[in-house]
Order: structure tokens, then C-alpha cells, then sequence
């Protein structure tokens, strides 16, 4: 297989290319930090990489710069396009995968999203994180468990879902917290709560990744999904999500790359009427359900 950074190239221009990427690695030999040499010499090489095996334009490169610009000026304390980009390049999720190394029977992580709040409202199991959000009630239980099945009480589940319109509470700009909240598992390792049923929705495509996706074909809409952030003493942290066993979006694709076959659940559909778990009265609406048993790995696993 010929070398695609030398394809149809005379070895005078060769030399003259590799020479470069040479020069600019060494140019950062005398980096004190051993980790930061590391990073920024693989980078020069990956970037050097890039040009050189798609013969980068000019043109092309001012374009890449505005796109980059573009992405700098959207980008405010509430609004992080660098990430979404990150997102839709399927990084975020590859530094997931790097960093959450498969472990026994862990459950998997997945990717973060912008839409985490450190303050959501604790509620007691068996509430409801909706506090008002439209949607379908969805009754979510589960158990919290170690890699050898011993159950971790007093674990601290964080949860958050956009609603039936497909927008997280903080996408309305009006101060409202409603979608998300924290609990925390009973002595037996034990969660229940009332959310949502999820649903597909679009991720921020109004600024330049959006207009990127559109160029390129592809969708902004994520698969259904419901956020979890699990953490207790002694465990790794993990931070995922529950997607829709059937829902049509995963078949297209989700576009920030976050679907894993272990995190796709049955939701059992219930019609208005058929008694719920605990007894609550939903006033005539349909409702479902799903389990969702989590395994949290060993700290530094
Ligand atoms: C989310 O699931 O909330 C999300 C993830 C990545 C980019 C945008 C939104
Ligand atoms: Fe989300």
C-alpha cells in the first residue's frame, strides 16, 4: 500500500515536507513538561499528517480558519461550540472510551452533553424529576452494584432528559429547572424515579457545526436518551445515559457518535388507566417503564 503522505510526490518535495515536520517537532524538545512535549509533538505530527495526505489548499485552509474563528465567536459561557464540535468529530467520545477503560461487568459511559446542572433539586425515591416538564411519565428503578454484584447503597444519582419538545430546561432562558434532579439509593442499593419517556432531538445546530452538519449531510438529531451521572465512595465515577430500544434514530445514527448496545433498554409501554408502580394516579395519561441496573467499576480501574 503506498504511503499516502508521498503518493504522486517527487522525493525532493518529500524531503523537503518531512524536513519541516522535523523542524517543528524539535522546536519543542526543550519542553520542561514531559506530558505537554508529548502532546504537542504528536499533535505537530497528526496535524502535519492532515496537509500533507489531502494536499490541503490554501483556500482550504482560510476556510478551515473561518470555521474555527465561527466556532470561537458562538462560543460564550453558555453556548460551548468548541465541545459540540468535539461531540459531532466523535472526540468527546473517543476520549470517553480512553478514559473509562472497559472493566468486568461496568457499565458503560458515555458522552457528557452541555446540558448538566451542578444544583438540581434532590428528590426521594420513587419522585418526579419532571417538576412540570411536558411529556410522557416514565417510571425508571434500577440498582446500583459493584463489578461483584454487591449492592452500594447511599450512591448519588444525578439524572437529566429534555422534554417532549426536545429542549433541555435551560435551553427556555427563563430560569426554570425542571428534567433533572439527584437521589440517592436506598441501604439495598435500590433507585426509583418518575421522569420522561425520552425522545429524539436535535443538538444545537444554528452556528457553525450545525451549518458544518448540513454541509456534510448529516443529521443533528440524537437518539432518545436520559442522562446519569452515578458517583459513590471507592467507585469510578460514571457518566451515561438509557436510550429507547426501537426508537428510529438509532438506526439513522446518533450524531454525537454516544449510542452503545448495552445502554439501549426495553421502555414497556402502559395504556392510561393500567395501575402504576407505586400506586401514583396519572389523570388518564399512558405512562411506561424501564430498568436500568448500573455497575460502577473500582476507583482507578
Ligand atoms: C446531550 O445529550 O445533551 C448533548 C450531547 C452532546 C451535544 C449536545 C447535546
Ligand atoms: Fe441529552
Amino acid at each position: 500500500m503506498p504511503d499516502p503522505l508521498s503518493r504522486g510526490i517527487s522525493p525532493q518535495q518529500q524531503a523537503i515536507e518531512e524536513e519541516l515536520v522535523r523542524t517543528v517537532t524539535a522546536s519543542f524538545d526543550g519542553t520542561a513538561d514531559g506530558r505537554l512535549k508529548e502532546l504537542m509533538q504528536s499533535l505537530t505530527r497528526h496535524v502535519h499528517s492532515f496537509i500533507r495526505e489531502v494536499r490541503l489548499t490554501e483556500d482550504e485552509w482560510k476556510a478551515g480558519i473561518a470555521f474555527l474563528t465561527a466556532v470561537g465567536d458562538i462560543t460564550d459561557d453558555k453556548r460551548q461550540e468548541f465541545v459540540l464540535l468535539s461531540d459531532v468529530l466523535g472526540a468527546s467520545m473517543q476520549t470517553v472510551a480512553v478514559n473509562n477503560t472497559a472493566h468486568s461487568t461496568a457499565t458503560e459511559a458515555t458522552v457528557f452533553g452541555p446540558f448538566f446542572l451542578q444544583d438540581s433539586p434532590e428528590i426521594a425515591i420513587g419522585g418526579d424529576i419532571a417538576a412540570g416538564a411536558p411529556g410522557e411519565p416514565c417510571w425508571i428503578e434500577g440498582a446500583v452494584t459493584d463489578t461483584d454484584g454487591a449492592p452500594i447503597p447511599r450512591a448519588r444519582i444525578e439524572v437529566w432528559e429534555a422534554d417532549e419538545d426536545g429542549l433541555y430546561d435551560v435551553q427556555y432562558g427563563d430560569g426554570r429547572m425542571s428534567g433533572r434532579a439527584r437521589l440517592h439509593t436506598d441501604e439495598q442499593g435500590r433507585y426509583a424515579f418518575w421522569g420522561l419517556t425520552p425522545v429524539p432531538y436535535p443538538i444545537p445546530f444554528d452556528g457553525p457545526v450545525g451549518k458544518m452538519l448540513e454541509s456534510t449531510g448529516r443529521s443533528p438529531v440524537r437518539a432518545a436518551h436520559l442522562h446519569f451521572m452515578v458517583t459513590a465512595p471507592q467507585r469510578r465515577p460514571l457518566v451515561t445515559h438509557i436510550f429507547v430500544r426501537g426508537d428510529e434514530q438509532l438506526d439513522i445514527g446518533d450524531s454525537v457518535f454516544g449510542v452503545k448496545e448495552s445502554l439501549i433498554k426495553d421502555f414497556t409501554r402502559h395504556p392510561a388507566g393500567t395501575p402504576t408502580p407505586d400506586g401514583r394516579n396519572l389523570g388518564g395519561k399512558q405512562w411506561s417503564r424501564t430498568r436500568f441496573d448500573i455497575v460502577l467499576a473500582p476507583a482507578g480501574a
